[in-house]
């Protein structure tokens, strides 16, 4: 089955006010109608995320939000739950962000649960795993990654169409440090597999993630089995992520 179009997402965690938000979600608007041939799709705050789903609502643009309960509904203070945020008109959720596995005690198996919940609230998921540095240097990386795609089991076939990963090696996030278009790519190959062997993943575009730049989007676009990026500080630059935007969606149709 042939993949669809890469995605260029930007999390921008905890950041901008909701003038700033929409401002940048206007110009992601207008990035999205004019790079058609990759998705472009982006994870505001809570707060805005709505508003700039409804803003981009008949438009290319993707808008998700950053997190969400496991359960649809009930005594969960200060939670949002996949319900909710479909009633919101939000349809795209990251899940298991290496910040919510390390600073919110977030582990396989909650995230397993909030990828079933999303799923089948309809939210298209995309689901993040990657290595510690630790980890990495102990040769463990694939293994990790391999133990993290366990949140893909049990997926009813319908939906798993609506799952893309995030590579997003945790040494690499927030730190200036890319892990270079080799290392991307040998675990991106890793991934491709595991999907293969889990069956029904066919479509799900594997998104590195970790310090993407406009000055390093084009080698690591240019790898095989790297099908988009997930970007956090570079993202909140309307002109930054454009030029990545631009940049990659170059690369990518060249490969296809
Ligand atoms: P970064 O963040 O691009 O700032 O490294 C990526 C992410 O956390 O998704």
């Amino acid at each position: 089955m042939a993949r669809l179009r890469p995605v260029i997402a930007g999390n921008w965690k905890m950041n901008l006010t909701r003038e700033e938000s929409l401002a940048l979600a206007g110009q992601c608007m207008k990035l999205a109608e004019e790079i058609r041939s990759v998705s472009v799709r982006v994870f505001p705050g809570y707060l805005v995320a709505a508003e700039a789903a409804s803003l981009a609502s008949g438009s290319s643009l993707e808008v998700g939000a950053q997190n969400c309960h496991n359960e649809s509904s009930g005594a969960y203070t200060g939670e949002v739950s996949p319900a909710q945020l479909i009633d919101a008109g939000v349809r795209h959720i990251l899940i298991g962000h290496s910040e919510r596995r390390q600073h919110f005690g977030e582990g396989d198996t909650l995230i397993a649960a909030k990828v079933k919940a999303a799923l089948k609230h309809g939210l298209n998921v995309t689901l993040c795993v990657g290595e510690t540095i630790g980890e990495r240097d102990a040769g463990k990386a694939g293994a990790v990654v391999a133990t993290q795609l366990k949140a893909l089991d049990g997926i009813e076939q319908d939906a798993r169409l609506g799952v893309d990963i995030a590579y997003e090696p945790v040494w690499a996030i927030g730190t200036g440090r890319t892990a270079t278009p080799e290392q991307a790519a040998e675990i991106h190959s890793l991934i491709r597999a595991e999907l293969d062997a889990k069956r029904g993943f066919a479509v799900s575009r594997i998104l590195y993630g970790g310090s993407v730049k406009s000055d390093n989007c084009e080698a690591l676009a240019s790898k095989k089995h790297v099908d988009g990026f997930l970007i956090g500080g570079a993202s909140l630059k309307g002109e930054e992520f454009a030029k990545i935007v631009r940049t990659s969606a170059v690369v990518f149709a060249a490969k296809q």
